[in-house]
Formats: structure tokens, C-alpha cells, sequence
């Protein structure tokens, strides 16, 4: 049985109950109440699943050798990449698909960043372990001046986020600082691991599935971010014309270059490379000079291009007529 309601046709009971809004009420109600679920207890809950996990790893890796402890490194930080990138993309999930779980998600965004940052701990602590324990392999074989860098400004990022997202810390920052603040880390924190996949596939040619489900993830969570953004400017205004047909294939190419890096990263390395102060930038600078960002790049132009005011958007009721 249907019931025709504004959304369209719906189920409903042989009792007139509508299903589907039952099933609804009930899924927010769990969602929004259970303990389990929400809050410190599913920050315990990620924790301690992934601490299972390390510890098992722990036992089976030979940790008094450098090579054991450096899988472990590699090994931990796979734990935390799907929290950030799940983290990167909760907001624009939120805006683009209004649901009972992206609510949820949007809601405990604070203790899946802080169960990112205890998984991100074990990494800290196998580094910390390799960089005292061993300090010949470590300085022959990880060290590397741009890459310290990049790290170290992300374990830096990461302590100022966490440390902020308590009120003893909160307290130090205006709101808009805040904002800056968290924006720019999870930027940082994201940036990181997805560019890390990205030289592994397209520099690297790498044959590990885990590698292209980490890239992809990553891709997947800057460009919902960037179709967010787009579908708010979209409310108030489209291109028409050059811009839109233009913004339509810029969509395309970014699209279609993020899923070739291994063709174009030799030619396009060389040519962002060419020159001496370039070379020199790429010795310390983080990500320079961003190879693995420019699809997302052409993305945004394309979407901006897109939304480009040329037409304003039609008020809803004549879009409906
Ligand atoms: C000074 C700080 C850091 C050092 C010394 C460091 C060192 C390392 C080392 C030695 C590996 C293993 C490489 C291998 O055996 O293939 C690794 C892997 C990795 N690190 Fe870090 N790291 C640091 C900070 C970070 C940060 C802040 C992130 C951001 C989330 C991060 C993300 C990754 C990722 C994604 C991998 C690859 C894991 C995989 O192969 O799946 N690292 N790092």
C-alpha cells in the first residue's frame, strides 16, 4: 500500500502507519539518544577497536628491529586516514545529503577527530620509538628534511586541535580563530595521507589495493567539499554560456586527470620543476609544488566557473513550473 505525500509515494501499513516515517523516527531517536553512539563513548569505541588491532600487530611484528617497528609505523597511520578523511568530508555530507546519519555524524564530529588523533598517537609514539631506539636507521633511511617538516607541522596542527577542543584550551582562541584554526588543520591533516596515495599511484605505480582505496577516499572527501561549496553558490546563482559549458569541461578534466596521475606526473613534475628557486622550494617546502591537488584544483575552477554569476537561480516556484 502507498500514500502519495509531497516526497512522492511512500508505504504505509495495513494500520495507516506510515513505515518509512516510523523507521525514520526511529533511526534519528537511536541516532540522537544512544549512548553507545555518541560522544566519549564512541570515541572509545573507535579507540579500542583500533587499539585491538594495533596491539595484535604489535605482537606479531618483530619490534626490536627497525624494520618492525617501521611497518608498525605505516601500519597505524592506516588506522587514522579514514577518520580524516571521513572528518574532511562530514560537513559537505551534511549539506549535500540532509540525513538522520549525516546529522550523527555532523553532531560527534568532535570525537571521531579526537579517536583520528589517539590513532594518530600510535603512529607518534613508533616514530618516537624508531627515532630514539635506532637513530642510524632512522636518519639514513626516513629521515628527509621536507618530509620531518610536513609531519611535524601536522603533529603540531594536530596537538594545537586537540588541545583547543577542550574548554581549558577553547578559552585562548575568539571563535573565528578557532575556525581558522581547526579549517586549516584538517586541511593539513588531509593533505598529508592524500598526498601520500597519490605519489604511491602515480609515481610509485603501486599494485596495493589499500593504496587506490585510501586515494580514492581522499579524492572523494576534497570533492564532496568542493560540490558543497558549488551547490551553495548554485542556490543563488548559475552560469550560462562560455562560463557553464567551460565550468562543465574544467569538471570533466579534473575528474578525468584524477584518475591518470601516472601519465601526467612526469611531464607536469618536470615542468612545475624547471626552474632553480622551484627546485630549491621543493626541498622544505610542504607538498610543493602540489602535483597531487591539481585535479582537485581544476575541479573547483570548473565548479566555480559553474556557478559563476551570470544567471541568478530562478525563485523554487519557477523552477517547479
Ligand atoms: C615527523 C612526523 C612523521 C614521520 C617521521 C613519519 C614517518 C613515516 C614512516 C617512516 C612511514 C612508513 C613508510 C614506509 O615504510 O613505507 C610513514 C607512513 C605514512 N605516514 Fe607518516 N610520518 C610522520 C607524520 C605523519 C603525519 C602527520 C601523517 C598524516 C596523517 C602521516 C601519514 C602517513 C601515511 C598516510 C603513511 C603511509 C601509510 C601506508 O603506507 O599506508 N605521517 N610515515
Amino acid at each position: 500500500m502507498v500514500q502519495c505525500t509531497n516526497q512522492g509515494y511512500v508505504p504505509i501499513t495495513a494500520t495507516g502507519i506510515n513505515t518509512s516515517e516510523v523507521v525514520k523516527v526511529d533511526a534519528q531517536r537511536f541516532t540522537s539518544k544512544s549512548l553507545m553512539i555518541n560522544g566519549w563513548p564512541l570515541f572509545w569505541w573507535l579507540t579500542v577497536f583500533a587499539a585491538v588491532f594495533m596491539i595484535r600487530a604489535s605482537l606479531l611484528n618483530n619490534l626490536s628491529t627497525p624494520e618492525g617497528i617501521s611497518a608498525m609505523i605505516q601500519y597505524s597511520v592506516r588506522w587514522a586516514v579514514p577518520l580524516i578523511f571521513l572528518i574532511t568530508a562530514t560537513s559537505a555530507m551534511a549539506r549535500l545529503f540532509p540525513s538522520t546519519i549525516t546529522r550523527w555524524l555532523m553532531r560527534n564530529r568532535r570525537y571521531v577527530g579526537l579517536a583520528f588523533a589517539a590513532a594518530m598517537a600510535w603512529q607518534g609514539v613508533f616514530i618516537f620509538w624508531i627515532s630514539v631506539g635506532h637513530p642510524d636507521h632512522y636518519y639514513t633511511n626516513i629521515y628527509f628534511l621536507r618530509d620531518e617538516l610536513e609531519g611535524s607541522s601536522g603533529y603540531l596542527l594536530l596537538t594545537a586541535m586537540i588541545v583547543t577542543s577542550f574548554p581549558f584550551g577553547r578559552r585562548y582562541l575568539t571563535a573565528a580563530n578557532w575556525t581558522v584554526l581547526h579549517r586549516a588543520g584538517v586541511y593539513f591533516l588531509w593533505a598529508y595521507p592524500f598526498s601520500v596515495y597519490w605519489w604511491n599511484i602515480a609515481y610509485y605505480g603501486s599494485s596495493l589495493w589499500l593504496d587506490y582505496l585510501f586515494y580514492g577516499l581522499g579524492f572523494t572527501a576534497f570533492a564532496l567539499r568542493i560540490a558543497a561549496w558549488g551547490k551553495g553558490r548554485w542556490a543563488s546563482q548559475k552560469a550560462t554560456g562560455g562560463y557553464a559549458s567551460a565550468g562543465k569541461v574544467l569538471i570533466l578534466a579534473g575528474l578525468l586527470l584524477a584518475v591518470t596521475g601516472s601519465w601526467w606526473q612526469e611531464p607536469i613534475s618536470g615542468l612545475l620543476l624547471a626552474s632553480a628557486p622551484s627546485q630549491t622550494l621543493e626541498l622544505w617546502l610542504p607538498f610543493w609544488p602540489f602535483q597531487p591537488f591539481l585535479p582537485l584544483g581544476v575541479l573547483g575552477l570548473g565548479t566555480w566557473l559553474l556557478t559563476i554569476k551570470s544567471s541568478p537561480a530562478l525563485p523554487e516556484t519557477q523552477v517547479a513550473a
